[in-house]
């Protein structure tokens, strides 16, 4: 069991920024990666389809062996994870309570402010975590659906990034939050851009650290950690594999092992 992998997925590019704190935190644990980029982006899916995409491609990293499952994606952990952990028979650890959790440490006034897709903002899975951790937060949250295809298609150097970044986030910015999660795993993508145009005083929060902590805790628990591995990585993507590597070179900041396609329902 514990040399076993450990299966991350997402709608594309974006769990990559989770699969990076993973692999520095974990080094030793083998990862498998899926990024579903056939059906990007899932923010503006219905729950029906999200929760479809999302069990076949738990299936599918179950098949492999995997010894646990993250859900590198809000809209899928919003959406879809109840599904996922009934009917999935390794662990499967979401994004979004560790997100919460971050941002209720971080914030000094209790006003939290939430970035995600349009499926994450309706499901009001950001305001009900952060409810049950702490009932004096406020949330506000803000969909920002043309940021995930700004980043699927390399276009965050672009000089319409900044723009639409300033559109989506001016009212941010009045909304008095101290803390601003990136609900989104593509957002750390952009952090640099969010931070400048929010401003020093606001604090940014992604899931990435919080999200490789639990694993680390549920491994070490169930003594399921790797003693020895080599740290693997396989890479597989739903479409264009070879376009996958080349965006995903500047997320991980590295050069990537072939990535492999692989279609869940042709
Ligand atoms: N990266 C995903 C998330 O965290 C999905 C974005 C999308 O496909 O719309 O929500």
């Amino acid at each position: 069991m514990n040399t076993r992998a450990i299966g991350i997925f997402d709608s594309g590019l974006g769990g990559l920024t989770i699969l990076k704190t993973l692999s520095k935190a974990l080094p030793k644990e083998n990862l498998i990666y899926f990024g579903d980029t056939v059906n990007t982006p899932y923010g503006s899916k219905s729950k029906a389809a999200i929760t479809r995409f999302s069990l076949d491609i738990a299936r599918f990293l179950e098949q492999q062996g995997v010894k646990l499952i993250v859900v590198a994606c809000n809209t899928a952990s919003a959406l879809a994870l109840a599904e996922l952990q009934k009917k999935i028979s390794v662990p499967v650890i979401g994004v979004i309570e560790p997100g919460a959790l971050a941002a209720a440490r971080s914030t000094q006034n209790g006003r939290v402010a939430v970035l995600a897709t349009e499926a994450t903002v309706h499901s009001k899975a950001y305001p009900l975590a952060l409810q049950r951790l702490d009932k004096r937060i406020r949330a506000f949250q803000r969909a920002c659906p043309m940021f995930v295809p700004l980043i699927e298609e390399g276009w965050t150097h672009k000089s319409a990034g900044p723009l639409i970044v300033q559109d989506y986030l001016a009212p941010v910015a009045r909304s008095g939050a101290d803390t601003v999660i990136l609900g989104c795993t593509h957002y750390p993508v952009i952090k640099r851009l969010i931070a400048q145009t929010l401003g020093k005083k606001i604090h940014l929060v992604d899931s990435a650290d919080v999200v490789a902590e639990e694993v680390k805790t549920r491994l070490t628990r169930t003594d399921r950690l790797n003693p020895r591995g080599r740290g693997s990585l396989k890479i597989y993507a739903s479409d264009d594999p070879v376009r996958f590597k080349r965006l995903a070179k500047h997320i991980l900041g590295r050069e990537l092992p072939r990535v492999y396609l692989k279609k869940l329902n042709p």
